[in-house]
């Protein structure tokens, strides 16, 4: 009886030691799934990436790789980001030099900025030969309406687009502000502007003198209001601008 017994605990004790060792490798797995996930999901994820570094990726162990090759992904899209050199700038106030401004940026798939006065044109300030605001400061070429904001990353752009309407045969004295807040030396500018009916004229001419002489300035477009997007490639064809 005392045999049986003995022989009965023995075979208690080998399985629970069994079980205990079954328990800790179900642990470790619980533990490594997360892993197996997020290999799966880098691999999807990282077409950014080299082969070589997508396979270094999943060869390696968890550790403080996993971080560096996110870094490594998110530095690839940054790069796509930069990769966009031509800025479209433009001042509307009732939408046509706005139009023009989203079909040039359509074609091209530039970036785009919008120039916005600190202190918004109404529709009295636009009234013209009324002595109103606008009237006002066409009158006075020194006058620097303020922006509201600005474009932080100017430095990444070589060619500026710059679009405004014709006030009183010139730029709006909004344009004088934006091109003196800013270093566009070496940069390129290609001017355009809508109007009821004058012609771009001598208003790019007189914005050259407000940059450094390295600013390389195009000849200017005018286009009407209600502009077609047809009109625009062509133009953006005849520039030869990619
Ligand atoms: C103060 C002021 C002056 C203007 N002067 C002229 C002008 O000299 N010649 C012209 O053809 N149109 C002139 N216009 C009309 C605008 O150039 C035209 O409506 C332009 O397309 C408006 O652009 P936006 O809609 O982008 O603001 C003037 C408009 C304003 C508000």
């Amino acid at each position: 009886m005392r045999r049986t017994v003995s022989l009965l605990l023995s075979f208690a004790m080998v399985f629970a030691l069994t079980a205990c060792d079954k328990s800790a490798v179900s642990e470790k797995q619980v533990e490594v799934q997360p892993f197996v996930q997020k290999t799966e999901e880098r691999s999807e994820t990282s077409q950014n990436g080299t082969e070589a570094a997508k396979q270094a990726n999943e060869e390696q162990p968890n550790t403080g790789m996993e971080m560096e090759t996110s870094e490594f992904v998110s530095a690839g899209e940054q790069e796509a980001d930069v990769s966009t050199k031509t800025l479209v700038v433009y001042f509307s106030c009732t939408g046509s030099t706005e139009l023009v401004a989203e079909y040039i940026t359509e074609i091209l798939g530039a970036d785009i900025y919008e120039i916005i006065p600190e202190n918004p044109y109404t529709e009295a300030d636009l009234a013209y030969y009324t002595n109103g605001r606008a009237d006002q400061e066409q009158n006075d070429p020194n006058v620097r309406p303020a922006i509201s904001g600005g474009v932080e990353n100017m430095d990444e752009y070589d060619t500026i687009i710059l679009g405004y309407p014709i006030w009183h045969g010139q730029a709006p004295r909004i344009i004088s502000t934006f091109l003196e807040k800013y270093d566009f030396s070496g940069k390129t500018i290609i001017p355009f502007c809508t109007s009821h009916s004058s012609g771009i004229g001598s208003s790019a001419n007189n914005l050259h003198a407000l940059c450094p002489e390295s600013v390389k300035w195009s000849d200017g477009k005018r286009f009407e209001g209600g502009a077609s997007k047809e009109s625009v490639e062509e133009w953006i064809g005849e520039i030869g601008i990619e």
